[in-house]
């Protein structure tokens, strides 16, 4: 796409947040990227506006049969004053994944990720540099379409909005009490769970709901065939150590392909810790425990990186995994990887952009 950005400039800028209390997702900067879609035009009118509502009709197809996908990454301020994006095509390359599932057009990867890095680079300000913080960046698709009939729209809108963000979890590293769901699944296979869509997290409200009614802080998630092999934790992928080797569930089609579950292999492999990807039982887990072999357990994903699980429950049993205490293998992935985020740490994988 050889479009030019347009940009428009805000009268006035906003106040800044205190950096010190951001939270995560709550704040959002001077700017978006905002890009059409129409049929007959393919995308048109990249720009870069002042942050502000949208208007959109009411009969706008996203309301009635959720085409609506999303990815999410960060920018991180680094010790020299760069601004690092962390392996940012491979979110490009998902957003696309994403529109193909459900019917969406294609979007130019190099494109939206110069544009990304234009709407940045507007808004450098806007990266916080504390412990722990960077700028999220929420890329978006919907359609606009105003028809009522059931098929894909002819017209979609792509935004990109910017959210200086703190840890995801309150307290970045600390374990967190786990829920194995057996009532409700997070998706199946010949669905939708592998890539990101909006609909995917509305349908796991319920589940979640349910689990910290019961003060559970998140769901374990089991397939949706047998309810019994492991999927995914919260919104994250997840990770078992069990006798110094290192297990994952293996991608079947209904488990997203996270950008962190993906790192966490490749940095596990670079130092000679055994990883595996394979189908694994919850079954399984809750007898390596028994077995003593249970080290630990950990969720990975970008908004928290690592967090580590502190507590199984299932079958109307509790389990403590590393007398719920950061495991040492958690607390190594964590530093190492949040440290070539911040370039505080080689980057042998050339992940930094
Ligand atoms: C992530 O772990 O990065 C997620 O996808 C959670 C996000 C929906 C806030």
């Amino acid at each position: 796409m050889k479009q030019e950005i347009t940009f428009i400039q805000r009268k006035e800028l906003k106040e800044k947040p205190e950096m010190a209390s951001l939270g995560f997702g709550k704040y959002y900067s001077d700017y978006m990227f905002v890009m059409d879609y129409h049929v007959e035009n393919g995308w048109y009118d990249p720009r870069i506006i002042p942050y502000a509502p949208l208007t959109l009709d009411p009969a706008a197809m996203v309301f009635h049969y959720g085409q609506a996908i999303f990815e999410g990454l960060k920018a991180y301020k680094a010790a020299d004053g760069t601004i690092q994006l962390f392996r940012p095509e491979k979110n490009m390359k998902r957003l696309n994944d994403s529109c193909d599932r459900l019917c969406i057009p294609q979007i130019d990867e190099t494109f939206l990720l110069r544009a990304i890095k234009q709407l940045i680079f507007t808004e450098k300000d806007w990266i916080p540099d504390g412990e722990g913080t960077s700028l999220y960046i929420r890329p978006f698709i919907f359609s606009t379409e105003p028809y009522l009939g059931v098929r894909p729209a002819n017209q979609y809108k792509l935004l990109v909005i910017l959210s200086p963000s703190g840890a995801y979890y309150g307290d970045q590293l600390s374990p967190v009490k786990i829920y194995v769901e057996e009532q409700y699944v997070r998706a199946v296979i010949g669905g939708v769970g592998h890539v990101k869509t909006s609909g995917n997290y509305a349908a796991s409200m319920k589940a979640q709901e349910k689990a910290e009614a019961n003060g559970f802080a998140q769901i374990l998630w089991l397939d949706a065939k047998e309810n019994k092999y492991v999927e995914e934790v919260g919104s994250m992928n997840i990770f078992f150590k069990i006798n110094g080797e290192v297990v994952t569930p293996k991608l079947n089609g209904s488990i997203l392909p996270g950008v962190t579950r993906d790192s966490v292999i490749e940095l596990l492999k670079y130092w000679n810790i055994p990883v595996h990807e394979a189908k694994i039982s919850i079954e399984e887990i809750f007898a390596a425990h028994e077995r003593g072999e249970l080290e630990e357990v950990f969720g990975a994903g970008t908004a928290a990186v690592i967090s580590p699980v502190g507590e199984l429950h299932w079958n109307e049993r509790s389990i403590t995994i590393n007398d719920n205490k950061i495991g040492q293998l958690s607390q190594r992935i964590y530093e190492e990887i949040t440290g070539i985020q911040l370039g505080k740490k080689g980057d042998p994988f050339n992940w930094t952009v």
